[in-house]
This record gives C-alpha cells, structure tokens and sequence, in this order.
C-alpha cells in the first residue's frame, strides 16, 4: 500500500459508519483513513467539525484515549463531552436503548468505553448517530489503527512485514490481529495454552488475510514465535477487570516476557511496540520499553492522528 499525498479526503461510504471493529471495513476504507492520518499529522489543525460534538462515555479509566479524543476534537474545531456512568443516569439503570436514542439528539457521534461488546453493539443498534469502539472486552480497534500507522511510518509500506504479539490473546491482540491480516501482514500471536485469542476471531482475521495475502499463525513457542520479527508487541497479563486473576495470569504468561534476550531472536532493526499503560518487569523489562527499540510513544502520539481521521470521516 501506497501513501496518498494529496489532499485529505472523505469517502462517502464512510460518512455515519459505526466503528467497532475493523471487519467490517475494506482495506481500501482502512487505507483511505491511513491516508489521511498522514495529512492530518502534517496539518494538526483544521475546522471541519466545527460546531459538532463527540460524547465520551467511559466505563473503564483511561489517559491516551480520553485525551487524544478530546484533543483531537479541539484541534478540529469541535468539542468532546466525557461522560462517566457513575454521573449519567445509566449508572441509575436507565437503559442502554434510552441513552443511545437521547444521545443521539445531542452529539454528532459517541465514543464508548464499555465492559461488553453486547453493550457496545447495543448502544450501536439504538443510536442513530455513528459510534466509535473505545476498547470493549473484544476488541480496541483506534488502538490497532495507531499502531498500523506506526508501522506504516516506520517501514514504509505494510504488506509482508512480520508482527509478533507475545502474551495475554485479548482485546488488544485481537484487532491488531484483524487489522495487520487485512492489510497483508505477517502476524503471528504467541500465547501461552489457555490464553491464546478468541478462536473466532482467529478465523475472521486468517479469512481477510486470505482475501489480502497476508497470513494469521498462533504459535505457543515464544522464541519460535519472534524469529525473524519485524515488530515485536505485547500488552499487560492483566486486563481491566481482571484485577482478582492477576497472580495465576502472571505464573501462566511468565514465560512470555519481552525481554533483551527474547529479542535477539528478532530481526536486528526490530521495533518494541505497546498500547500502554504498560507494567515493567511483568510483560516487558525496562531495558525493553525504555531502550532505543521502542516505539511506544509513537503509538500513543498516533493515537491522536489516526482518531481524528476516524471522526472525520464517520462524522
Ligand atoms: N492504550 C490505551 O487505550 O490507553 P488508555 O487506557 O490510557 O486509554
Ligand atoms: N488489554 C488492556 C488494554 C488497555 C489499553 C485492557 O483491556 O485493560
């Protein structure tokens, strides 16, 4: 895939779309997106969503999304409300249903935070403006999106680059998995038995590989895993929400740790790459994240690019 230089541009077939997860977009909307994240990254300031809202509703903490959200919003010309459930009246038992259908009278698009992907869908379904996946248990597609326009900055093009995601096979594993796939990467996700990525996602990420000769492979062997890798990422052994499970996923995932040994098994011009927050000296050491490898804040910058080409082109 080539970057497009020119002007930015928004494709009708994106305008009102739901974003909740990258299979339901093609890898020319993904790479449209991708363009113009580079042009926005070059111009940060325009007024295209002036006098337009985001609603932010989080169920779960935050720093990069909550702020690069409503930074973005700023930069555009429009203004971002965040919502906490402990405040709304969702938090009183007000429904789902009711809150997308109200919302949608107010904002010109939400962004949701949530626990549940059921949520998440239903808040999609009822409301009539568009709605962007802020993390739920399956999936964090704005982050897999920072990270592709991470590589793509770092390689040049994407097609047959090998990432390697080592450890807990969550959300986070999941959309980068989809998202790398579609764009015709080498990916592979090395887990430990028991925590490998939702089967079913698997299967939807190795068919849009397919489609995008790309190629999908779970390999329990951490070492096996990052031969030859160009990017080597990982996430936390313990997600929000799995706070009680912390002890037995630490003792599972042990062995999954990016460390500097572990990396000598990569390429030599191997990237480090983590959606952060990140816990030094469980999943990566602080040589690792710290070192000249990583590219952590990078992704977390790209977070801001890339969800400002979200929004406008769903906006
Ligand atoms: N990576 C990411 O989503 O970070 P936050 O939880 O701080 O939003
Ligand atoms: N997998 C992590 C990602 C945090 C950005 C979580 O869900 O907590």
């Amino acid at each position: 895939m080539k970057l497009m230089e020119e002007i930015l541009t928004r494709p009708q077939t994106l305008k009102g779309r739901n974003v909740l997860t990258w299979l339901d977009f093609s890898q020319e909307e993904v790479s449209q997106i991708l363009a113009n994240t580079q042009n926005l990254k070059a111009n940060p300031h325009n007024s295209m969503l002036n006098g337009k809202t985001l609603g932010m509703i989080f169920e779960k903490s935050s720093t990069r999304t909550r702020v690069s959200f409503e930074v973005g919003m700023t930069q555009m010309g429009g203004h971002a409300v965040f919502l906490n459930p402990r405040d709304i009246q969702v938090g009183r038992g007000e429904t789902i249903v009711d809150t997308a259908k109200v919302l949608s009278r107010y904002v010109d698009a939400l962004m949701y935070r949530t626990t549940s992907n059921k949520k998440l869908t239903e808040l999609a379904e009822h409301a009539t403006v568009p709605v962007i996946n802020g993390l739920c248990d399956k999936y964090h597609p704005c982050q897999a999106l920072a990270d592709i326009f991470t590589i793509l900055e770092l390689k040049g093009s994407l097609a047959g680059v090998k990432v390697v995601y080592l450890g807990d096979g969550n959300n986070v594993a999941h959309s980068l998995m989809i998202l790398s796939a579609m764009m015709g990467m080498e990916v592979v996700v090395s887990a430990p038995k028991g925590f490998e990525p939702d089967p079913e996602i698997v299967k939807k990420a190795e068919e849009a590989a397919k489609k995008n000769k790309g190629s999908v492979k779970i390999e329990n062997d951490p070492v096996a895993a990052v031969q030859d890798a160009d990017i080597v990422y990982t996430d936390v052994w313990a997600s929000m929400g799995q706070e009680e499970e912390a002890e037995e996923r630490h003792k599972a995932l042990n062995g999954y740790q990016v460390n500097d040994e572990l990396l000598k098994h990569a390429k030599e011009d191997v990237h480090f790459m983590h959606c952060l927050p990140a816990h030094r000296g469980e999943e990566v050491t602080a040589s690792v994240i710290d070192g000249p490898k990583s590219v952590v804040f990078d992704q977390a910058e790209n977070r801001l690019h890339v969800q400002k080409a979200i929004l406008l082109s769903v906006i």
